[in-house]
């Protein structure tokens, strides 16, 4: 744990978020599930912030395939790489909703609101559908806006450095202790 009681992972992950700079896709994470057949299943998604000091918040539609994994079952992995620093984070968890979502999605563009009225995702598409909301200015919360809290358990940090490669791992079950481990 670090003084301000965060763990010491958040420390690493804050100065890899720096040195990649300001660009959207710093936010940009990629999910794996587990789905009714037992199989991975993996899509990109974004960070939305912090819920508690070693959970995730991620934004998604009711509607999406993630959701069906989730209720079956909970477990998740999130993996997160930043290009300048050769970092890959690969976070170990559970996924839960998040029953008030509301201010949230006060957070949201009125064009990315919009996106929640979209037809369902991985349906054919009905050009009638997509356009149901775009006139409206203000867009009321919509029923498929889902906040999903990733809480994590595990924390596994690969750093490709010269001459050796680096790696950590940090367990909340061991206080987040920083182990290096063979990379
Ligand atoms: C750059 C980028 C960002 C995305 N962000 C999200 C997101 O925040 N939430 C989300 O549910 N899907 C997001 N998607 C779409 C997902 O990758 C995926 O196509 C969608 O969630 C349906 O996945 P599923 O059917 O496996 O649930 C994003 C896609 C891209 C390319």
């Amino acid at each position: 744990m670090l003084e301000n009681n965060l763990p010491g992972w958040r420390q690493d992950l804050k100065s890899s978020r720096k040195k990649e700079g300001k660009s959207p896709s710093n936010r940009w994470i990629q999910l794996a599930t587990v789905d009714e057949k037992n199989e991975p299943r993996l899509r990109t998604v974004v960070f939305r912030g912090w819920h508690k000091d070693s959970s995730m918040i991620i934004f998604t539609d009711r509607r999406s395939k993630k959701i069906e994994h989730l209720k079956s079952n909970h477990n998740a992995e999130v993996l997160w790489f930043f290009l300048k620093t050769k970092s890959q984070y690969r976070f170990k968890g559970k996924i839960s909703e998040l029953s008030d979502s509301k201010n949230y999605w006060d957070t949201l563009s009125e064009k990315s609101k919009s996106s929640w009225f979209w037809g369902s995702p991985g349906e054919r598409i009905n050009p009638k559908v997509q356009s149901s909301c775009e006139k409206l200015s203000q867009i009321p919360k919509s029923e498929n806006f889902v906040v999903l809290n990733f809480e994590i358990d595990s924390v596994d940090l690969l750093k490709l450095e010269q001459p050796i490669h680096k790696r950590y791992l940090w367990e909340k079950i061991k206080g987040w202790e920083k182990i290096e481990i063979n990379p």
